[in-house]
Formats: C-alpha cells, structure tokens, sequence
C-alpha cells in the first residue's frame, strides 16, 4: 500500500495536463484543454481536461478521473502501478513493489528457462547446422545474442527438463511448449527459436522458423495463453519504444526477419505484427508512443493491401500515418542484403503520407485518360476528403485534381460535405442513465457536495445521511474525507475513492455534471426532499413491524408514529 499522503503529494506535483500530453496531443481552449479520447473510438476532440480541477472528462463516452485514473486505463496497469508510474515523471521515486500473480510469475520462469536451452542448443555442436543457417542469411552472433536467438530440435527434451524442474505437465501444455498424446511432447521441433517479449521485455511466447527447407509451415508460434495474446503483441515493441521517442517516429514491418536485419543496421525503431493485420490494441500500443507510424510492408499485393488497413486502422485513433514503399525486391530484409544499408536508408528517410499512399492505391489498376476511371478515381478522392478535418489538405487536394484533370473546382468543392452535417453523425455512446426521482436529487446533492465545501458542511449539518446504500456511503465518503484533510478536492477525492465499490458511480456524477451545471439554489429543497423520502423510509419499515407485532398496544404506538410521520410528510410538499 502507498499511503495516502504520498499519492496526493504526487497527485499534486503532476499537472494532469502534462501527464496526458505525454500520451495524446491536447490543445488548449478556453480554460480548459481538449485531445481526442482515447478510451473510445473517435476522431473528434471529446475528451476535456481541466488544470483547474485536475481532472478529464469525455462527452461522448463518459469517462472521468484523475491524473491516475487516466494512467491506469491507459496503460492497462493497477492503481499504484499509475501512481508509481505518475511518480517517475516527476522525479518521485514510490517504493511499492509490483507484484505479478504468482501462476504467471512461474509461466514467465518457463519461458526463459526455455529460451536459455534454445540458446544453448545453438551453441552446441549438434546446433552448427542452424548456425550456418543463420550465417548464410548475414546473421551473426552479436544479432543472435541481442534477440535471443535459438534453436529446437527434433526431440522431447525440453519437457523433461521442465518436468524435472517440478513444472506441472498442465502448465507446460497451457503455456505452448508441449503438448500431449500417450506421452508429453514438445510443440517446437527443428526450428529456429525467435522469442516473443512483451512490452515490458517478458519473454510471453516463440516463433519458430524452418531452417532446413522441410515441407511445413515456415512459421509457427506459440498458441494464445494468460500472458500471450497474439492481437496485443508487436514484435520487438520492448527494445523499440525508447528508439521511437527518441527520433519521433517507429516503423511497422511484416517480418521478425526484416525486424532484425533494420535493427541490425541501426535503425531500432522497428516493430512486426505476429503475422496477423494490425489490431485495435496494437494501435492502442502504438499510440502510447506519441509519434509517427511509418508503414514498411512487403512489395507484394498483400502488402499493399496490409498498408492500405493498417493505415486505416491508426487512423481512428488519430496517429500520424506515414508509409514507405520498397521496390525491386520482397520485403526490407532482402532490399538490405542486395542494395546495402546506405541505399535503404535513403529510401525510408522519404515516407508519403498516408493519404497521398491512398492516391496513389486509387490510380493503381486505372487508366485515367478514360473518362470512366477518371470519374471512379477522382470520386473516390473526394470520398476520403469527406473522412479528413484538414481545410488545407481539401484545398490543395482540390487544386492539384483542377489542374491535372482540369476539373472545375467549384464542382470538387460542391461534392464536399459540409461539416455540420458531419457532426451529427457522430455517435454519443453514452447511454444516458434513467434514474428515479430520489436517486436524481441524490445524485446532485452530491455533485454540489464535490463542487463546494460549502454544501459538505450544510449536509453534515442538517442531513449527515441519505437513506440509499450506495450514495448514503458515497456522500458520507466525501463527509470523511473533509474530515480527515480539512479540505477537499475532487481530484484526491477520486484517489481516495479508487476502491470503493461505489467507484464508477462517483466518476459518472462528476462526467455527468461537469456538462449538466446543477442550481445551486435549489440545495435546501433538495435536503427538504431527502427528509420527506428518509420518513417515507420509517414509514415502510414501521408498516412491517406492524404486521408482525401481536401485541395490542404496542400495535397502537405504531399506528400513532405512522400517523405522524404521515402529516409530517403532507406539511413537507
Ligand atoms: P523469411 O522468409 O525468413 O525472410 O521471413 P519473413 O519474416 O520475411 O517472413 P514472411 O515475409 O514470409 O512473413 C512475414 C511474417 O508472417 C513472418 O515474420 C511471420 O510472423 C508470419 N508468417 C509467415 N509465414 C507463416 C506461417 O507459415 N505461419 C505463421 N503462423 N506465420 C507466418
Ligand atoms: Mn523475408
């Protein structure tokens, strides 16, 4: 546990605006600041942060919280993994050690006990074969060591030595490396180990690659486990993330192989998919960096096509997309080994964006001196116009069509939808909540509570309690926590609340009021009301002590307290 004090000193040390800055680009605006929310799919500057109150909301999907909260959903992390994190950025060193659950811990220890006998099997004699293997490809024993390469061969050894280091035969299975049928076998056979890191640099999974030109599947990885998810996993994200912040920009290739050789060379800012299409996650991932996406895909149609929906798919997260086309050979590797590196770093100093890379797709296959193709091409342009907010972009998009095709212009800009009719088309994915008239007035008595002390004290005076579990204990919370600060400010105030089962509910009052201002005139009706429903409340429980109570005049008791809480309430409207 980090004490309390600790996260509200760095809670007050970090500038919210700041922090999410590190992650996505905020702009200012009145006084608030306003980025594209990353919690949800969107394009449109939804998410508000305030300096003022330290804290964000979104509009549109209604999330909110503090500086923590943010980290946390960001970075898919616990509360003081945040509160830690949030602490290096300001210098501020938290001693908490993050502890992994324990059945991982163990998986994690598979692996590397794994990749350390890969290793060592490339070391051995019997591995030579792989080695020249490798060698043949220019890869040599600096590259082997910095990514771990190795070897498996054609034999069960691994699982006995697992088994004989007291790993159970299930966690070998869950895990990927072997499988069974009479007896345990192991998965990887006769191919060269690359292991998969996570972004922390966990080993979490293999590929294994043929080397001796066998008839099967070239690739083939580890299958999907508790700390292997194939969707949120880059290769070589680890090593690559410090080298992309470091020049502004990170490329994404097909192959671990084009990985290694760009690595090779000097250029670390590299990642690979697992041979799948780009992912939500792994955009979500990619985002984090804060920098330009450069798309180096193979020189083939799938390549083209992988370019054309990997770009699209950053895209909705609002990430700088460029792309680099190679020619002449398969894929960044082979255009190394044959043009040398001086030449391939030429090519990839110069991306095109993302949207001229469409252009150029569009045109592909067209022969535009015939009208038809013309019309189709130009159509088509105007249709990603309509998908971009960049006024300058139309323009000279609109300019260059003119002059290329002669196309008049007031017809281009015609066919551009307006951007009013845009809005609408945006989805507001929060659901508005129906709630009952008790839990309405709840709910903004204790939306005043959070906005002015004023309003806690006046509840501690003349309330101090609301007969609903959940915001009984959330206006009591905020009673507590001014008690014991002498003070209060909804940003700590969500800290503090962070393991409160009523959580969620807290941050959707904040969301929603931040956006709805409540009457603060209307505080007192508001106690008024609360007592009439606490009497209603005495009203019901004495309704059933009465039905169970035999005795004559005690029955009688309870009759005349009814009676008088009845007229009580009747005054009260
Ligand atoms: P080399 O052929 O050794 O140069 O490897 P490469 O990395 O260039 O492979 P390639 O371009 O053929 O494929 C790109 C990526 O797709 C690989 O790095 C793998 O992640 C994946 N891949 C290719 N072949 C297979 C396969 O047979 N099975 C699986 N699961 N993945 C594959
Ligand atoms: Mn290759």
């Amino acid at each position: 546990m980090i004490p309390n004090e600790e996260i509200n000193l760095i809670r007050n040390k970090a500038n919210i605006v700041d922090v999410i800055s590190s992650y996505i680009n905020l702009e200012p605006k009145g006084k608030n600041y306003f980025g594209v929310c990353p919690f949800h799919d969107d394009h449109n500057p939804s998410l508000s942060v305030s300096p003022e109150k330290q804290i964000y909301t979104c509009f549109v999907c209604g999330v909110s919280g503090n500086v923590f909260s943010f980290v946390k959903d960001y970075e898919n992390i616990t509360f003081p993994e945040a509160v830690k994190l949030v602490g290096i950025k300001i210098g501020h060193n938290v001693d908490y050690k993050i502890s992994e659950n324990k059945m991982n811990h163990e998986y994690y220890e598979i692996m590397n006990l794994a990749n350390k006998y890969y290793l060592n099997n490339l070391k051995s004699k019997e591995g030579l074969f792989a080695k020249e293997y490798l060698n043949k490809r220019k890869i040599f024993d600096e590259t082997i060591n910095e990514f771990n390469i190795g070897v498996s061969f054609n034999d069960n050894n691994l699982s006995k030595l697992l088994i004989n280091k007291k790993y159970t035969e299930k966690q070998i299975i869950e895990i990927g490396l072997a499988n069974k049928s009479d007896n345990l076998y192991d998965v990887f056979r006769n191919r060269i180990m690359f292991p998969i890191n996570n972004e922390k640099g966990d080993i979490v999974a293999f590929s294994g690659r043929i080397y001796n030109n066998e008839d099967t599947n070239k690739y083939i990885n580890s299958k999907e486990s508790i700390i292997f998810k194939k969707s949120n996993i880059l290769y070589n994200y680890d090593k690559a993330k410090s080298e992309a912040k470091k020049s502004k920009e990170i490329f994404i290739v097909e192959g671990f192989l084009d990985v290694i050789r760009m690595y090779t060379i000097g250029v670390k800012n590299v990642v690979a998919t697992m041979g799948t299409a780009l992912t939500k996650e792994h955009a979500l991932l990619l985002k984090k960096l804060n920098v330009k996406i450069i798309l180096l895909m193979d020189n083939d149609e799938a390549g083209e096509k992988s370019t054309l929906s990997a770009g699209e798919e950053l895209l909705k997260y609002d990430i700088n997309v460029a792309v680099v086309r190679i020619s002449g050979e398969k894929d960044p590797d082979d255009y190394i080994i044959k043009n040398g590196e001086n030449k391939f770093k030429e090519v990839i100093k110069n991306p095109i964006s993302f949207f001229d890379y469409k252009l150029l797709y569009f045109k592909k296959n067209k022969d535009l001196n015939k009208s038809k193709d013309l019309a189709s091409y130009i159509n088509a342009i105007i249709d990603e116009l309509n998908n971009v907010n960049d006024d300058i972009l139309k323009e000279v998009t609109i300019n260059n069509l003119n002059k290329e095709f002669g196309v008049d212009k007031n017809l281009l800009y015609s066919k551009l939808i307006k951007k009013e009719v845009k809005l609408k088309e945006y989805k507001i994915v929060k659901k508005p909540l129906k709630l009952n008239k008790n839990k309405k007035i709840s709910e903004t008595l204790i939306y005043m509570m959070l906005k002015d002390v004023k309003y806690i004290r006046k509840y501690e005076k003349d309330l101090g309690y609301i007969p609903d579990k959940e915001y009984g204990q959330i206006a009591n919370d905020i009673l507590a926590f001014y008690k014991i600060n002498k003070d209060f400010n909804i940003a700590d105030f969500i800290s503090f609340e962070t393991n409160n089962e009523y959580y969620e509910t807290v941050l959707r009052i904040i969301n929603n009021y931040e956006y709805n201002e409540p009457i603060y005139d209307e505080f007192d009706d508001y106690i008024l009301f609360i007592y009439k429903w606490i009497k209603e409340e005495q009203i019901n429980t004495l309704l059933k002590e009465l039905k169970t109570e035999s005795d004559i005049n005690k029955k009688q008791e309870i009759n005349d307290l009814i009676i008088k809480l009845k007229r009580e309430c009747e005054n009260n409207d």
